[in-house]
């Protein structure tokens, strides 16, 4: 979608449709029953706010978060349509907001066969955080994951235009990056949408490596002889149990202005298929498993960010591909792996592969010299446990690195939510004849499995995301379609981007 800053006036603008932001300013009430809505658009432009003002005040809008409707030939507007969405209350109304206003009002117009829009930003929001929020926003509500379908209607928005009085030449920019990370985040929902027999691990490096080829970064792929011969005990544990061969996807961005340090590392679990090995999985759901992959595709997002966006920060994106099947060859409960660092492993469950496959895949990155590490992975049911579809679990050893994330999740309007790795839970993966088990019980599951990942990442500073909750929607929504979300791609390109120089 092509994203451009417009500084004509609302009124005066020739567009399919003129969108604005309705926000409710009555006082936030307990007894919310009986409370009327005092519903204002979010704009200083009289004309625009004469055109809405009829509907406004006719006592039929609730002014709850998302509400649209839509008004044909607009008074006093050069718009055909004027589509008004609902940001809530006025108080409560932020750039996490304006996103979902945004998705929601692409998804009201792509299904009406509208191409091009103007979005009126919102008065009362600094101008940068507003484009962004708008662009970012746009984009993830014009994902579909219709692909497959004969009937797809193929209407994706092309234009994006945002009004603006504010007068600054930065906008313009804001825009382009708004659209770089929005392009990458459903470059990663195109990678997480297809089903297992279209992404095996091959088609996933391959992807990758065009990708790389495009934006100018240097991509290796190593298949099983090289897996083997670096001593991944524990990546191959996994791989060995199926057909299709393994990738190890290495993706480095090194631009010459960057400094030496740091180096940060992108570890991604890219399961194209977990079955659960001979643990296997109940057949009732298992259909999802095809989107195990999707740290590891988030990875590649991340990446192709990266390289367009061009922060002065050293940048190796990992990506350990494999299926997860059962088979004659495959690894047995009770059988002992060693992982390329060396720590002896007793696997319990083979569906606990996530946690080995990035075992080596922390390791190696250390290896190449990686001063930071990030893994994300679907790695627990136990997240969605603890935390639900709405909040990613962070786990870390190290406050700096919270601070990091935490700020980055902020400014990209994505919901995460830290977990502890103390000490205390390493008792759980303690194995009577290896130095470790891949499993921890019943309790605190999400927590065990970073426990695992933490002994591979040792002192080096290092985050765990656990996005099985929330790299898949589970119902389609307003602002965003039933599928891969995407998530965490903004807020990685946000983490590496407050490390550069
Ligand atoms: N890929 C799954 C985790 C998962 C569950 C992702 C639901 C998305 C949605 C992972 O490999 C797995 O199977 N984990 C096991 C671990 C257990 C055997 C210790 C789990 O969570 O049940
Ligand atoms: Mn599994
Ligand atoms: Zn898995």
């Amino acid at each position: 979608m092509k994203s451009t800053i417009s500084l004509s006036s609302p009124s005066a603008l020739q567009t399919e449709a003129l969108v604005a932001v309705v926000l409710d300013h009555s006082e936030p009430r307990a007894n919310a029953s009986d409370k009327k809505p005092q519903l204002k658009l979010a704009t200083a432009d009289s004309a625009l706010q004469s055109a809405a003002a009829d509907l406004l005040s006719s006592g039929e809008l609730s002014g709850k978060l998302l509400e649209t409707n839509l008004l044909h030939k607009p008074t006093g507007l050069q718009a055909k349509r004027l589509l008004l969405v609902s940001g809530g209350n006025a108080e409560k109304f932020s750039s996490y907001e304006l996103r979902r206003v945004t998705g929601a009002a692409v998804r009201t117009l792509k299904s009406r066969g509208i191409r091009r829009f103007a979005f009126v930003a919102p008065s009362d929001m600094g101008a940068e955080e507003a484009v962004r929020a708008i662009v970012e926003g746009a984009h993830v509500g014009n994902f579909d994951p219709d692909y497959y379908r004969s009937d797809r209607k193929d209407q994706k928005v092309e234009e994006l235009a945002v009004v603006t009085t504010d007068d600054q030449k930065s906008l313009e920019s804001v825009a382009r990056e708004a659209q770089i990370i929005g392009e990458s985040q459903n470059f990663t929902r195109d990678l997480v949408n297809e089903p297992s027999n279209r992404m095996t691990p091959t088609i996933l490096a391959e992807r990758a490596k065009q990708m790389c080829a495009e934006v100018g970064l240097t991509c290796e792929v190593y298949g099983p002889d090289k897996i083997k011969e670096l001593k991944m005990g524990a990546f191959w544990s996994v791989a060995q149990g199926s057909d299709e061969p393994p990738a190890l996807i290495v993706m480095r961005y090194e631009p010459a202005a960057a400094p030496a340090k740091p180096v940060l590392g992108l570890v991604g679990k890219g399961i194209t298929f977990d079955t659960g090995g001979i643990s296997i999985k109940p057949a009732d759901g298992m259909e999802k498993m095809k989107y195990d992959m999707a740290g590891g595709a988030t990875m590649i997002g991340v990446m192709r960010a990266v390289a367009l966006l061009k922060p002065k920060v050293k940048v190796i994106g990992i990506v350990c591909a494999t299926e997860n099947m059962p088979s004659g060859k495959a690894q047995k409960p009770g059988d002992v792996q060693i992982a390329m660092s060396g720590k002896s492993i007793e696997v319990i469950n083979t569906d606990a592969e996530g946690r080995l496959v990035l075992a080596d895949g922390l390791h190696y990155a250390k290896q190449l010299g990686c001063t930071h590490l990030v893994d994300a992975a679907t790695l627990t049911g136990a997240v969605v446990v603890a935390l639900g579809y709405n909040n990613a679990g962070i786990f870390t050893n190290n406050d700096n690195m919270y601070d990091r994330i935490h700020r980055a999740n902020e400014k990209a309007g994505e919901k995460m939510w830290r977990l502890p790795v103390d000490d205390e839970y390493k008792e759980q993966i303690r194995s009577s004849i290896a130095d470790i088990m891949n499993t921890g019980g019943r309790w605190g599951g999400a927590i065990t499995a970073a426990m695992f990942l933490k002994e591979f990442a040792e002192d080096t500073p290092w985050i765990h995301l656990d996005i099985a909750g929330t790299a898949w929607m589970e119902e389609q929504k307003p602002w965003i379609a039933k599928g891969p979300s995407g998530i965490a791609v903004r807020s990685l390109v946000e983490f590496v981007k407050s490390f550069a120089a």
